[in-house]
């Protein structure tokens, strides 16, 4: 792989990614580095870290609001697949890589660049997401990833810094490394690391305590079409205004943290903190509105693929043929969940208390009572129960020696 001449970088505006920067620079003899730093709801000021790149040797620093895509086009088929990793974690994370993996392409296209950079280390999912989708997107371009070669410690890569005009953390650096955007916050390292030690109150920032949660319980009706929730509480919101509006409510009410240790990619297993209140929330109400509206057989035989559609999100293989199959397959089934759902949030749990769809429930109220208005036929049952048992009864017969 010859040198590369210009490189856009993926950029944070933490000390990482900014010694990236020089680094490219100086040891590998990029000529010129452009920076990327996508605002994916994250909160961050994002104009001082624009200033920062400049300031650590960027030629040009572009700042780009993804927080509309971000929702529609990757958090939105998350909840229509009920995307769960290992069964919870809904891959806040995880979705934002493709989508930015993405920009990263389109901005080397429109600059010109030979080359594509991130900061991820040898040891993380990310790195995997990034690489793996700019391969499919642009196998052209080069993608460089220093952090992943330059062996040095946290104190070495701030001294680095330092030598380039980059400033240490101000602050004493915590403990923690985080990764926030609008669907939720990720927490490793520090104490977390010991899978035995409970995690501290303040690593939390969007969720509160159970033990500081209201003591009134609130209930929320979440409104979807075509699987995607589309109101709150009768009031029909664009999808960025209710993620965010899922996540204080939930959040105000403690639901939404989890506590796990996970299987990444690269094979070991890490202690992970996350915080996805809303995506929870949405997902939980979701599932429930399909349990109406999904007819049995393709009810199951989803849960089965979104088990593989979560695997493949977190496994980096967002832009693969299985992805484009699978989707298919979702997109179909999703005509139909259209309703309400009712979720009581109340310290710590989101309870359904209702559910409902006008146009596309399959419960049929006269087959499933037991009162007088009962429509289904009984008596057929006994016909359908000989023929059902029947190699049940033959197999024990044989085993009995009859
Ligand atoms: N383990 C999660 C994932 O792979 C989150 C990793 C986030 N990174 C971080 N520095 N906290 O999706």
């Amino acid at each position: 792989m010859g040198r590369a001449k210009k490189a856009v970088l993926a950029y944070s505006g933490g000390v990482d990614t900014s010694v990236c920067i020089p680094y490219l620079k100086q040891e590998w003899g990029v000529e010129e580095v452009i920076t990327f730093a996508a605002d994916l709801g994250q909160g961050d000021e994002l104009e001082p870290i624009r200033q920062k790149a400049l300031d650590s040797g960027a030629s040009q620093s572009i700042v780009g609001d993804l927080i509309e895509p971000f929702i529609t086009e990757f958090a939105f088929p998350a909840i229509r697949a009920n995307a769960l990793y290992e069964g919870r974690y809904p891959l806040s994370t995880a979705l934002a890589r493709p989508l930015i993996a993405r920009r990263l392409v389109e901005v080397a296209r429109e600059v010109g660049a030979d080359a594509v950079a991130h900061g991820c280390t040898g040891k993380g999912n990310d790195q995997v997401r990034f690489d793996v989708a700019i391969g499919s997107l642009a196998p052209d371009l080069k993608v460089l990833a220093p952090a992943r070669e330059w062996g040095m410690s946290r104190e070495e890569t701030i001294a680095y810094g330092e030598r380039c005009g980059i400033p240490a953390p101000v602050s004493k650096k915590s403990p923690y490394s985080i990764d926030l955007n609008l669907l939720g916050r990720s927490i490793e390292a520090g104490s977390l690391e010991d899978p035995d030690v409970e995690p501290p109150e303040e690593i939390y920032a969007l969720t509160r305590s159970v033990e500081a949660a209201p003591d009134t319980p609130q209930i929320v009706e979440i409104g979807f079409a075509r699987g995607n929730p589309v109101s709150l509480d009768g009031v029909a919101l664009d999808p960025v205004s209710l993620v965010r509006r899922a996540n204080q409510l939930a959040g105000l009410h403690g639901f939404g943290r989890l506590d796990m240790v996970e299987n990444r990619v690269v094979g070991i297993k890490s202690r992970e903190i996350y915080e996805t209140p809303g995506l929870l929330l949405l997902i939980r109400a979701h599932q429930e509105l399909e349990s109406l509206t999904l007819a049995a057989d393709v009810q199951r035989t989803k849960r089965q693929l979104e088990m593989q559609w979560a695997d493949l999100v977190y496994q980096g293989l967002w832009y693969g043929p299985l992805k484009e199959a699978l989707d298919g397959f979702l997109d179909c089934t999703q005509k139909s969940v259209n309703g309400t759902v009712r979720v009581k949030l109340h310290k710590g749990n989101a309870t359904v208390i209702g559910r409902r769809s006008s146009s596309d429930s399959l419960y049929v109220p006269d087959m499933a009572t037991y009162g007088a208005e009962d429509r289904f036929d009984h008596k057929a049952a006994e016909g359908f129960i000989y023929v059902w048992g029947l190699p049940t009864r033959l197999w024990a017969a044989s085993r009995r020696g009859c």
